[in-house]
């Protein structure tokens, strides 16, 4: 079908059936084969009809190929048109085979796995009839207590922006009409969800067109530079006005500015929560604002199937607009392959096969093990002697609450714990196991088991964390530190004076000070997948070397929130030569710095940096300089390394950030071998948005940084010329 044949169908539409195009309704709405059709709460009181249900444009949260093809049957049955469903799900990081939450790969610093990942996911959820994922979510976040940083890849958006361009590509592959194992993204949530105020989820977001531009906005345009098909809003107001009604995001940026012409979709019940927002008095001025404003599909609520009609026969919304969201969603269908048929992936036989696959769990463990991030090692703690007697203490030791929060069709009973883990790999008599406390609760029994179970053990690993419901949506914390009950049971084993290493699982960067200060060895899973225990203890006994790098600081104390390391300098900052030792940028009671930095993760093996030589001090507009190091693995194990390469405009016309992530690059290195790395530096990778907001470098001097963190690094400076030469 052309885009001139969309015309033709759109022609042969009632009014009504156009509409119903834009409404998207939970699975419970649709009678499958599984009789999906079953609504309760408060989707009972949804005004919709057996006649917007015939005509509807798009199904949310159904999966699986039987149910799906059965629903996809009946409709077509039932629709005048034969427009065919548009099935779109929750695919976050993984539907069978899940891998590890999304913050936790923004630490693997692996591009090419990420993109497997996500290849697998859409493998897996294509097959099972999904034919839209929303993700990938590139929120760029600060602010631990918020719960959804779980969601993002973290606080750098050069990271972000690299994971968002790899999970698109994962997902969507080269060629969505024929490539059946693929399935269309939909970044989100735009614009800006991430610096909700405080943390507290929907939240106000407020902040200058600048920073939005300069920090928030490139993840969304690199999704969708990279083809990203769908776009979804946000529940938070930019600047006075919630993303969901602001046409100044949707219209001016996203459609004109950024020539995005795919589908915009509300988030689920937003376009109904202008009114509570206070934008809209009702459920019509709602409508009215939200489809005038650029949203083309409302998630889950009736504002436009109950509005849109007399809204456009009262003259105040034009025709044109609907007509404009309905091309959108049929160029959607048509793209995906959905006219010539309907079913698209959706086999009932293949799903059997490839869900799930071994290979697939294979892919989980290689990428849970390189999103885990070694936070400290004392006296070479890990990784632990093969004939050491182990004890495994804490509510995570036998949990299989590893795959976090949007875990889709993942289920737990196939998540491998760590206890299982264990007892694949080692005999019987050679480890202990207690619980010693469950997440929030410890009683005198349980520490006197682990007591126990740690008493003839030569190392004990407490696996401790929160459960995933602590994370995710609707999950803000105020206390970020682990529940008090596990810090008293770590503090009753590490008085043992045993080794211990800490293994925490998490979905947010917490307050970990207690933590670290009573074990000699700290590991950072976060939530890791269905493969999570296989790949830790693989990590445990050195048979991985870990690899990861924070991608999300981990501050030492929630009242430094949010902190991260691309922020500015003061007037008066602390530590500078001349510093005064009162009058100075600082708590009183708590450092500047994070307690673990951006950038940061150990290794069983060390990284030597040498000579950071730079081809020139001077870079020229149009050409480009090299800065080159020498990494050295100095240990005796092999290891992988993340070199990292940091800017900062020394002056600007706007102050900059006090360091920028440009480029970095994995080093795989042997014992005792070398490697030169070398980064270019051009002058586009100097811009930034000035006040005007034109994108542009200011010429003048630049310093150049590269590490094994954003703290840890060695510089050089470079001075930028000016067009034609000049210094400034
Ligand atoms: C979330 C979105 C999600 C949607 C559909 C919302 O509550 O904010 O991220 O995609 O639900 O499940």
């Amino acid at each position: 079908m052309t885009a001139s044949s969309y015309q033709h169908l759109l022609a042969d539409m009632t009014l009504q059936e156009k509409i119903s195009q834009l409404v998207q309704l939970a699975g419970p709405f649709f009678k499958g084969s599984t009789e999906t059709g079953h609504i309760t709460g408060p989707m009972a009181e949804m005004p919709i009809t057996e006649n917007h249900i015939i005509n509807a444009g798009s199904v949310l949260g159904v999966s699986g190929a039987a149910e799906v093809r059965s629903i996809q049957k009946k409709h077509l049955e039932q629709n005048r048109l034969g427009i065919p469903l548009l099935f779109m799900a929750d695919i976050i990081h993984g539907y069978k085979t899940i891998f590890p939450v999304p913050l936790a790969i923004g630490c693997s610093w692996d591009l090419k796995l990420a993109k497997r990942s996500a290849e697998i996911a859409a493998r897996e959820s294509s097959v099972s009839g999904v034919h839209v994922t929303f993700a990938p979510m590139v929120d760029l976040v600060r602010d631990p207590r918020w719960g959804r940083v779980m969601e993002s890849t973290g606080e750098d958006s050069y990271l972000n922006s690299a994971f968002g361009r790899a999970f698109v590509e994962g997902f969507q592959g080269n060629d969505l009409t024929n490539n059946l194992e693929s399935v269309a993204a939909c970044v989100k949530h735009f614009a800006a969800y991430g610096a909700a105020e405080g943390g507290r989820d929907y939240n106000t977001v407020d902040m200058s067109e600048r920073e939005l531009r300069e920090s928030y906005l490139p993840a969304y345009k690199a999704a969708l530079d990279a083809g990203c098909e769908m776009v979804m809003t946000a529940f938070n107001t930019v600047d006075g006005i919630p993303a969901t009604g602001n046409k100044e995001l949707m219209r001016d940026l996203l459609r004109e500015e950024w020539g995005f012409d795919g589908v915009l979709i509300s988030d689920w019940g937003a376009v109904k929560e202008l009114i509570p927002h206070g934008v809209a008095e009702n459920e019509k001025e709602a409508a009215l604002k939200a489809l005038t404003a650029g949203v083309d599909i409302e998630m889950m609520t009736e504002c436009y199937v109950q509005h849109l009609e007399s809204l456009v026969a009262e003259g105040l919304l034009k025709i044109e607009l609907i007509d404009e969201a309905v091309l959108r969603i049929l160029a959607l269908k048509e793209k995906l392959g959905l006219f010539e048929n309907p079913f698209r992936g959706a086999d009932i036989e293949l799903e059997k096969e490839i869900v799930g696959h071994a290979d697939h769990r294979q892919a989980a463990k290689e990428l849970a093990a390189k999103s885990t991030v070694l936070l400290k090692n004392n006296k070479q703690t890990l990784p632990l002697d093969k004939q050491a007697k182990v004890a495994l203490i804490g509510p995570f030791a036998e949990s299989n609450d590893l795959l976090g929060p949007w875990s889709a069709l993942g289920a737990r009973e196939e998540a491998v714990t760590l206890r299982q883990a264990f007892e694949q790999i080692r005999p019987v008599n050679t480890f202990t196991v207690a619980e010693g406390s469950s997440i929030d609760q410890v009683s005198k029994e349980q520490i006197a088991q682990a007591l126990a179970a740690a008493a003839d053990a030569d190392v004990v690993v407490m696996a401790l964390g929160e459960s995933s419901n602590m994370s995710g949506e609707a999950c803000s914390r105020t206390n970020i530190q682990l529940p008090a009950p596990q810090i008293e049971l770590l503090q009753a084993v590490a008085a043992l004076k045993k080794p211990v290493v800490t293994i925490l699982f998490n979905g947010r960067p917490l307050d970990i000070t207690n933590v670290v200060s009573h074990s000699d060895a700290v590991l950072e899973a976060w939530f890791p997948g269905s493969e999570g225990g296989n790949a830790l203890v693989d990590l445990l006994f050195g048979e991985i070397n870990p690899s990861g790098k924070l991608s999300m600081s981990f501050p030492s104390n929630v009242g430094q929130v949010p902190v991260y390391y691309n922020h500015f300098n003061t007037g008066r900052p602390k530590g500078a030569p001349d510093a005064q030792v009162h009058y100075v940028s600082q708590y009183l009671d708590a450092p500047n710095k994070p307690l673990f930095p951006f950038g940061f993760g150990l290794s069983y093996t060390h990284f030597n940096y040498e000579e950071l030589k730079l081809s020139s001090v001077e870079l020229s507009p149009g050409s480009s300089i090299q800065a080159t190091i020498t990494v050295t693995n100095s240990g005796d194990v092999s290891g992988e390394e993340i070199v990292q390469l940091y800017i900062r405009d020394i002056a600007g016309e706007i102050v900059r950030p006090m360091k920028e992530l440009k480029d970095f690059a994995r080093l795989a290195l042997a014992p005792g071998e070398s490697k030169e790395i070398s980064f270019s530096i051009t002058e586009e990778q100097l811009r930034y948005h000035h006040k005007d907001l034109s994108f542009k470098s200011d010429p003048g001097a630049f310093e150049l940084f590269i590490g094994s963190s954003s703290e840890h690094t060695f510089s050089q400076s470079f001075i930028l010329l000016k067009e034609g030469g000049q210094s400034k």
